[in-house]
């Protein structure tokens, strides 16, 4: 069975991306990054090493669009991306008025709290191979500007509109971060002067994506069993390869 994702307001971490910030000693304990003894069929009991295939929908900052071109913009370098969404109010920070700024600002706003009440709505939450999650990082993130107040033109490409590659990396650590941390405890005011190092590791306590059931009650999704029962702790049930403190249904 598949798995499916639907993150919003979130990006993407590729290891070469992060490794371009320069974090290549990287390392959690070995048994938090391990992929899962039995592979899950529960979206939230879903550990980083699980992921087999990140999709993205977006814009051209989405598809890391002119990141690496030296004069114009030509490719699109999507393996360098962050993602997509999100991210119009920091464009638009450096290109329009103060006024118009304001307007967007707002709409975000709005936009943001759409997307958590649907998140809230648990419309997404009645099976449990597919969840919602919205990542809210960017939502009153701090723009990268230097102590003497001028903003880190690096952050930007050639064209001073698409992300450079620092720019992709920096915003994923940020998001990565922020897929570890639970729902109603998510970071919502990065600071993207300097980027989110070292990079997060799963809670120990919680070693998944965190998903809003997982960030509820971790412990119906910790540890995974063989059908047959046989490993789960004393009390808990066998049910599709989680171990669960319920009757299974
Ligand atoms: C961002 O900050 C504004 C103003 O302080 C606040 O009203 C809003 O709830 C914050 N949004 C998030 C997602 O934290
Ligand atoms: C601000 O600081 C940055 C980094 O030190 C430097 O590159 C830039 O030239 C400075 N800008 C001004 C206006 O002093
Ligand atoms: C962001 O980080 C920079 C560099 O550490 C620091 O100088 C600045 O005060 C921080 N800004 C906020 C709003 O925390
Ligand atoms: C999950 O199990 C591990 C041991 O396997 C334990 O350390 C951790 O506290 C448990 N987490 C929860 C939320 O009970």
């Amino acid at each position: 069975m598949m798995l499916y994702f639907l993150l919003l307001s979130i990006f993407f971490v590729t290891s070469n991306a992060v490794m371009d910030l320069g974090a290549p000693g990287y390392t959690c304990d070995p048994s938090l990054m391990a992929p899962s003894a039995v592979k899950p069929t529960n979206v939230h009991a879903v550990r980083p090493a699980d992921i087999n295939l990140v999709m993205a929908m977006g814009d051209s900052l989405t598809a890391g669009y002119c990141t690496d071109d030296t004069s114009g913009c030509h490719l699109e370098y999507r393996g360098l991306s962050f993602g997509g969404g999100g991210d119009r109010g920091l464009d638009n920070h450096i290109t329009i008025s103060r006024k118009t700024q304001a307007e967007l600002s707002q709409i975000a706003i709005e936009y943001q709290q759409a997307e958590k009440a649907i998140e809230q709505s648990g419309d997404f939450d009645t099976t449990d191979d597919f969840t919602l999650v919205v990542q809210p990082w960017f939502a009153n993130a701090t723009l990268p500007y230097f102590a003497n107040g001028t903003v880190n033109r690096a952050w930007w490409a050639v064209d001073c509109y698409h992300f450079s590659s620092y720019g992709h990396a920096l915003l994923s650590s940020w998001y990565w971060k922020n897929l570890l941390q639970p729902v109603g405890d998510k970071i919502s005011n990065a600071n993207l002067t300097v980027p989110a190092l070292p990079l997060a590791c799963p809670d120990p306590s919680c070693p998944y994506i965190r998903t809003t059931k997982n960030s509820m009650n971790c412990q119906q999704f910790n540890g995974t069993c063989v059908s047959n029962g046989g490993s789960c702790t004393t009390g808990a049930q066998c049910c599709g390869g989680l171990c669960f403190n319920l009757q299974c249904m």
